[in-house]
């Protein structure tokens, strides 16, 4: 195995700091992996002085499907269940989602929104209806609807984001829907609300309009999809929009955008209703060969070494996809009005053995903690543009970042990497120059390590790195400009199995840990950022 960095491209700015080509390839030669070999020295500089843009907390939101346990038994036990809970609400896992700072949760799907009818989820619990979740199996018993998830959202404290169903209902439906959750008027929707029980409107941060347009949201065309996005948003009477002069809705349109790389639709959909729409989805789920059809061909534990590098190849790939879209939508809105929403991403494996196979439960490793840092650090990079992300999901379902087993639960690698970069929420970016040694995945290749900085509300300087290279560590030294650092500390998160990771009412295999290996030496801040880590460090200023 050998490696070389004297070749890395160098002199980024922010927003290319993780595109680090250049270096010459290192292949990875086996599973359980080499002995940790000597720190590569990798010169790099920050910019404390050349504020970016902000890093919209956003960037950080979570995705609640009715999908298997990812809502029942994950959040919604019932006011009845022997598990602790909150009208309704696991306290377990509503303190935890609490503590990573969820700033918004997207609800009800997924596919699942497709086919919602939301007065099915109001009203007294037992006469509800019960119908079968027809994409993900099972039975939907709507005991989770529409007051259920504010309840949910703001336990937790977080922002709502609502994916109306425009695939198999109607604009009237939705506005009727939008006008249950915000009106404050004495009008008929609102007083069902509040016999209901609930008197005050509900805050609306965000709505999509149509999930998947282009599989499960109905298979259409991006032509027709157009127009009719362009028919459904007419009648959310977003305030200040087109032919309205008195609304009362606050909530930013989302239009169901691209899958992965199809450029097509974003330049269609755009041409047509871009004035239309405050903000527009990307779907990139991270398969180990790149191929949607075999997403549940490889396990999420106990995987061939190769894999490694693999998915951590396709994760990387979401630098590129995000380029390719930034480029239409520059074209379409150079003032950067639009929002870019990654509104579902995250890796997707096959089943946990013994799983209903629709229920997407996955086990969830180092290997997604890796994943995770890496997305957050490119998601940073292009903060100009990419104003939310959702991963997929918050519990049980695909990288999940909780697992419940009845009355237990397990924060996974991935919990642990939305905490340690919760000082990134709102903070503003920070140049940060650096190149990396290029990994192998076959004949691809992708950096070994990426970073991203910036700077606090808490007016502290923030570092995170994540290095995939399973082999080796990389002492980074970091040349500080604009800014004496006095002190630094942070966490790092690893273990030695690659697979590593944690089970509901188990002890904790991976978790975050003070990190001793960073240090200031003169004007520069070094880090011995150690193989398969991620690493978060925060400078005081002196
Ligand atoms: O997250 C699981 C599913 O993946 C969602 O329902 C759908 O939108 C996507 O295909």
């Amino acid at each position: 195995m050998s490696a070389d960095n004297s070749g890395g491209e160098s002199g980024m700015v922010w927003k290319s700091m993780i595109a680090l080509a250049g270096g010459a390839a290192i292949s990875l030669s086996g599973a359980g992996h080499a002995a940790t070999a000597a720190p590569f020295q990798i010169p790099a500089v920050l910019h404390a002085d050349q504020p970016g843009p902000v890093l919209s907390r956003h960037l950080q939101g979570q995705f609640a499907e009715h999908l298997g346990a990812g809502v029942y038994d994950g959040i919604w036990v019932g006011p009845d269940s022997a598990i602790p809970n909150t009208r309704g609400i696991r306290n377990d896992v509503a303190a935890a989602l609490k503590a990573i700072k969820v700033p918004v949760v997207r609800w009800p799907g997924g596919c699942f929104a497709d086919i919602y009818h939301w007065r099915d989820g109001i009203g007294a619990a037992a006469k509800r209806p019960v119908r079968k979740n027809d994409w993900w199996s099972g039975l939907e018993s709507n005991a989770f609807g529409t007051h259920e998830y504010f309840d949910f959202v703001e336990q937790i404290g977080a922002e709502s984001y609502v994916a109306i169903n425009m695939a198999t209902s109607t604009p009237s439906e939705m506005r009727e829907w939008m006008d249950y959750i915000t009106s404050s008027a004495k009008d008929s929707i609102a007083d069902e609300r509040r016999a209901n029980g609930r008197q005050e409107p509900w805050k609306l941060g965000f709505v999509g309009i149509g999930n998947e347009a282009w599989g499960c949201g109905g298979a259409q065309t991006p032509e027709y999809f157009a127009n009719e996005y362009r028919r459904f948003a007419t009648f959310m009477h977003r305030n200040g929009s087109t032919f309205h002069m008195h609304n009362d809705n606050a909530a930013l349109r989302v239009a169901s955008g691209p899958n992965n790389d199809d450029v097509a639709w974003m330049d269609t959909v755009l041409k047509s209703a871009a004035p239309m729409m405050d903000a527009i989805s990307l779907h990139y789920y991270t398969v180990f060969d790149g191929k949607w059809e075999n997403r549940d061909k490889a396990g999420a534990t106990g995987f061939p070494a190769d894999h490694w590098n693999h998915i951590l190849y396709q994760a990387s790939r979401m630098d590129g996809v995000l380029r390719m879209h930034e480029a239409v939508m520059d074209r379409h809105d150079p003032q950067k009005r639009i929002g870019l929403y990654v509104d579902e991403w995250g890796t997707w494996y096959a089943p946990e053995a013994g799983t209903e196979p629709g229920f997407l439960r996955q086990q969830n490793t180092l290997r997604d903690a890796l994943v995770t840092a890496m997305t957050l650090n490119i998601f940073h990079a292009h903060a100009d543009r990419v104003k939310m992300a959702n991963i997929a999901q918050a519990v049980n379902v695909l990288q999940a970042m909780i697992l419940t087993d009845g009355a237990k639960m397990a924060r996974t690698p991935t919990y642990h990497v939305f905490a340690m970069y919760t000082p990134f929420q709102d903070a503003t970016a920070l140049p940060l120059e650096v190149s990396a040694p290029m990994l192998k995945s076959g004949a691809n290749s992708f950096p070994a390590f990426s970073a991203s900085a910036a700077r606090g509300k808490d007016g502290r300087v923030h570092v995170a790195v994540a290095n995939a290279d399973a082999d080796r560590g990389y002492r980074l030294s970091v040349k500080l400009d604009g800014i004496r650092a006095g002190k630094v500390s942070g966490q790092v998160l690893t273990a030695a199995q690659t697979d590593a990771h944690n089970v509901p009412g188990a002890a904790e295999q991976v978790r975050p840990v003070r990190f001793d290996g960073a240090k200031l030496v003169g004007g520069a801040l070094v880090l011995d950022i150690p193989e398969k880590s991620v690493v978060v460090v925060a400078l005081d200023q002196n």
